[in-house]
């Protein structure tokens, strides 16, 4: 019996040192722990023992038991161990390889300078609107005093979709939307892309953006229009500036004016920008010609109103001193990284 009990040890040993796997464990600690088991067989069979050596048998049997009990328990240990080693070798991470970097979007500063803008009138109790890009014929040129063959469409020659659509050139045609569909007062401004067919150089860009602004109201007078726009001036670029109003002529109002601000590059002493007068040119104006204000239904014998016109380009353009146009439509990182 000692010496079988001796064997199954040895055999069972044996068989451990060889195994690499949780389940060849499992297999080992059924064949001889089991209930079928070598060990138990000899447990079973004890009751042919005599009565003296019962006990010898059975402290012996035991304690196999227990050393392979432990012996399976270590071994599990180690290959679990083995395992975990192995896999941490596998899912090992180079980490002298460079990373792949995440480029982070930053803000326009057309949008920047247009956030700005908007954020003054709205101040000043503006409400914004849309209009679209592909526009009518009409609202773009024939309601706003533009008739076909009227020289001010040299000046804003575009793209034609067919004889009555065309891409915008303006964003005054927004001042038609807005006047047939509210009624005065109406105090709105409206940015937005538009379009010219000018070859694309440092200082032109078929694409660039303007914002409109227009004011109908009972008494509106050209003191009003002064009044807005030099508060504006003032908001956006400090109190020390100053305005001037040059006349002008726009087809849909009437008087017309462009306004110059003093040079906020140089604060007036003149420089290279403002080409050394000490203003710089900002934006069309005008009181609404009556017969715009007639083809969208408003009586001009009741109501009076203002208009104006920025090229929002020439604006960020000259606040950060950008001598090319064509960078703003790049979308260059190392250009837009700087704002
Ligand atoms: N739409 C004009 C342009 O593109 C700018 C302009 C001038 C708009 C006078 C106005 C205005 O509303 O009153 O040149």
């Amino acid at each position: 019996m000692r010496e079988k009990l001796e064997l199954i040890k040895n055999a069972a040993l044996e068989q451990l040192e060889k195994a690499v796997s949780i389940a060849e464990l499992d297999g080992i600690r059924v064949k001889f722990l089991g209930k079928k088991g070598e060990l138990t067989q000899i447990l079973r069979g004890m009751g042919k023992l005599s009565k003296e050596e019962r006990p010898v048998v059975g402290k012996l049997a035991n304690e196999v038991r227990q050393y392979l009990e432990k012996a399976i328990g270590d071994a599990s240990e180690e290959i679990k161990s083995k395992e975990k080693q192995d896999r941490l070798q596998k899912e090992v991470i180079d980490i002298s390889m460079p990373g792949r970097k995440q480029t982070v979007g930053k803000r326009h500063p057309l949008d920047l300078t247009l956030e700005q803008m908007k954020n003054i009138f709205i101040s000043m109790g503006f409400s914004i609107e849309e209009g679209p890009e592909v526009e009518l014929d009409y609202y773009n040129f024939e309601a706003l005093n533009i008739p076909k063959d009227h020289p001010a469409r040299g000046e804003q020659d575009t793209f034609y979709i067919n004889d009555n659509v065309v891409l915008r050139t303006q964003t005054s045609p927004i001042q038609i939307r807005t006047m047939e569909n509210q009624k005065p007062p109406i105090k709105m401004i409206s940015p937005g892309k538009v379009y010219r067919s000018d070859d694309l150089d440092a200082t032109h860009s078929p694409i660039f953006y303007q914002m409109e602004g227009l004011v109908v109201d009972k008494g509106i007078t050209f003191a009003d229009l002064k009044g807005t726009l030099e508060t504006f001036v003032k908001k956006m670029f400090g109190d020390k500036m100053e305005t001037k109003f040059r006349p002008h002529h726009f087809p849909f109002t009437e008087p017309s004016a462009e306004m110059d601000a003093t040079c906020f590059v140089c604060g007036g002493k003149g420089c290279k920008v403002c080409k050394n007068s000490g203003w710089i040119e900002i934006l069309g104006c005008g009181m609404v010609h009556p017969q715009v204000l007639r083809n969208c239904g408003i009586d001009p014998e009741v109501y009076s109103g203002f208009a104006f016109g920025f090229g929002l380009d020439r604006m960020v353009m000259l606040k950060y001193g950008i001598d090319d146009i064509r960078l703003l439509y790049e979308s260059d990182m190392k250009f837009l990284n700087q704002f």
